[in-house]
């Protein structure tokens, strides 16, 4: 799939997106998701950061309110239109970019970190992208992403219910397959029943690898991995936020850290 053809998927997705994530319903990464990338993440004060695939950029205004100074980059106009629009009304410092993450363009060595929040398995070419990473990272510097868990999110996975209809396990399948740009049609699930029938679902195309491809891209990249975080959600968490419970039966989500030395 081409570029041009992620963008506009990206760019269809983004105004419902936009809306529906900053009312509170993308639970999984509210809840669970990116407060555990956050604690994994290392110390970023007076650092300089890129965000990779940003969208509307709440999770860039975090880092950058860990004390980063961030530049947000990512492939869809809304997204990018929604983040700017935010950074006038409550400045944190972020600067915003329309690009794609296949030809990253800044000076070598610029960044002394960046981060990819859920956009790494959304682009084409990752052995590209984690080159150009490579390539804008000062020496001793970061990269820390998280993607849809490789081994349990496949492209297909299936939850497992008993009589009372709780989920007790997963299916998986076909996680060889790493076929681009399968479209995947889905909507944040804790949207109200009535009001997800009038929205059209996301299409979102995707580039699954296997963990071992994953692992030889980032090494091939010249990058060492560090860190490995599966998030799961607490008992507590679980009872407060339903919708997350399922990552007690196996992760949904894989964070990697790894370092240019
Ligand atoms: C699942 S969303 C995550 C958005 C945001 N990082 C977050 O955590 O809320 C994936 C994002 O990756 C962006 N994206 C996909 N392909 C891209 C590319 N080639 N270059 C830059 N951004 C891209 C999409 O536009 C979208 O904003």
């Amino acid at each position: 799939m081409k570029a041009s053809d992620v963008a506009a998927h990206w760019e269809s997705n983004a105004e419902t997106w936009t809306v529906y994530s900053r009312a509170g319903y993308d639970k999984y990464r509210d809840a669970l998701n990116t407060p555990a990338f956050l604690e994994m993440l290392p110390p970023v004060a007076g650092l300089a950061g890129l965000d990779l695939g940003c969208g509307e950029g709440s999770n860039t205004r975090a880092v950058a309110r860990l004390g980063a100074r961030m530049t947000g980059l990512d492939i869809a106009p809304t997204f990018i239109r929604y983040a700017r629009e935010t950074e006038m009304q409550a400045p944190l410092g972020i600067d915003y970019i329309l690009g794609d993450g296949q030809c990253i363009d800044f000076p070598e060595a610029n960044f002394d970190f960046i981060t990819a929040f859920m956009s790494m398995m959304d682009m084409a070419d990752q052995r590209q992208v984690l080159k150009g990473i490579h390539y804008v990272l000062k020496p001793g510097g970061f990269l820390q992403f998280s993607i849809l868990h490789p081994c349990f999110m496949p492209p297909t996975r299936r939850n497992i219910r008993n009589e009372a209809g709780e989920r007790v396990a997963v299916e998986i399948a076909d996680y060889f397959d790493e076929s681009d740009g399968r479209i995947e049609r889905w909507i944040f699930s804790s949207i109200p029943q009535t009001e997800r029938a009038m929205l059209t679902p996301f299409a979102i195309p995707r580039f699954h690898r296997t963990l071992s491809t994953w692992v030889s891209m980032i090494v091939d990249a010249g990058l060492t991995i560090e860190a490995f975080g599966e998030p799961t959600a607490s008992p507590e968490l679980a009872r407060a936020e339903p919708v997350v419970a399922d990552t007690r039966i196996a992760p949904i989500f894989l964070h990697i850290r790894a370092r240019k030395l």
